[in-house]
């Protein structure tokens, strides 16, 4: 899913203006301010902007600051500002907040930056930020529109994140997975996309995502991530943080026990699927709800299916909720709870 196309057609004129040698300091007001009339840019809390979706009730950021929610949700989480040049693969980077935040606590960050929308870039020159880091990312944004691919410790690459992933290098630290919600784009949500971000992971690296939805997380623990949670910032969910791998420096925190049941033995656990990394988010859905309803069927005729309900009150088989009491993390849990279902 793109921001709203009105916004990308009226940043398009002023592209166009940028493109043919005018100053972007002589027109960025009267971009914000048309942006502005047409509802389509939201002034947010912290006073930031963000742009609304093609699906209006969608925002790129949340209300409550999209500056503040890029610190909070995700660069404060990684913990990068005790880390020494860690580096960060920031998907869906959109106007730039999480490197900005990422270099605004960590000078020394190396950053990949992946956008499949060239308009959102541009606007990302014509927005100010409180950040002074935020002109190291305008210089190379503003290069990269401007024909040059490749500076150090900054890239930019404009494409789908499922192109561009098998072209990345990787051994990065750090993931922020920052799509719109799956509900409306599952693309980067899949097990199968998920799978080459690990790849790409160094093996100490960590993945954060605002999203806490369960097929999400269930295609996380699928690929191999240890799954663990965040603080909630303005929404009543945490926020999801999975590591590549277990180590003892870590706190892990399990995610809520009605999730590791619904991942582990229901259907909302099975996890969207994109085998060729090429499906539309309409093909994705509809093929995850086919296979749900396969493992619906043989979930009833092994004696073993429980409504949604049931599953997150814990009406179900004790040996689950037994499962359920070991010291051990939430991957392992789902992962021991669905050998247990031996389907
Ligand atoms: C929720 S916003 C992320 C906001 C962003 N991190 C920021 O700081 O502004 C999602 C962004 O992902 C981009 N996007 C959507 N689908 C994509 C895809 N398949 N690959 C790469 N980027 C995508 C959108 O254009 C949008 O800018």
């Amino acid at each position: 899913m793109l921001p709203s196309e009105v916004a990308l057609s009226i940043i398009r004129k002023y592209m166009e203006r940028f493109e043919r040698g005018e100053n972007i300091e002589e027109f960025k007001r009267d971009l914000i301010r048309d942006l502005l009339n047409h509802k389509v840019l939201i002034r947010t809390e912290d006073n930031t902007y963000t742009l609304v979706s093609q699906c209006r009730e969608e925002l790129m950021h949340s209300k409550i600051g999209a500056l503040r929610e890029s610190v909070e949700k995700f660069v404060i989480p990684s913990n990068l500002s005790y880390m020494k040049h860690p580096k960060i693969l920031d998907l869906c980077s959109g106007i730039g907040y999480n490197s900005i935040g990422a270099l605004h606590y960590n000078r020394g960050c190396r950053i990949d930056m992946v956008e499949c929308c060239k308009e959102v870039l541009f606007l990302s020159l014509c927005l100010d930020i409180p950040y002074e880091e935020q002109e190291i990312i305008k210089d190379r944004i503003r290069a990269f529109l401007e024909g040059e691919r490749s500076r150090g410790d900054i890239n930019v690459y404009l494409g789908d994140g499922r192109d561009v992933i098998k072209r990345l290098e990787g051994g990065y630290n750090i993931v922020f997975h920052d799509a719109f919600s799956p509900q409306r784009d599952a693309v980067l949500y899949t097990l199968d996309f998920l799978r080459e971000v690990y790849k790409k992971m160094d093996d100490n690296g960590v993945l954060i995502s605002y999203s806490s939805s369960i097929p999400f997380r269930g295609a996380l623990v699928e690929a191999g991530f240890v799954l663990s949670e965040g603080e909630s910032v303005g929404r009543r969910r945490g926020i999801t943080i999975a590591y590549k791998n277990l180590s003892p420096e870590r706190k892990i925190r399990r995610i809520p026990l009605t999730d590791e049941r619904l991942i582990g033995i229901s259907t909302v656990g099975v996890p969207y699927r994109d085998p060729n990394l090429n499906l539309t988010h309409r093909e994705i859905v509809e093929n995850r709800d086919v296979e749900r309803m396969e493992f619906k069927r043989r979930l009833l005729e092994t004696g073993k299916y429980y409504s949604t309900k049931k599953v997150k009150q814990g009406k179900i088989d004790k040996k689950f909720l037994d499962i359920q009491r070991l010291n051990l993390n939430s991957s392992e849990i789902i992962l021991k709870m669905r050998e247990a279902l031996g389907l």
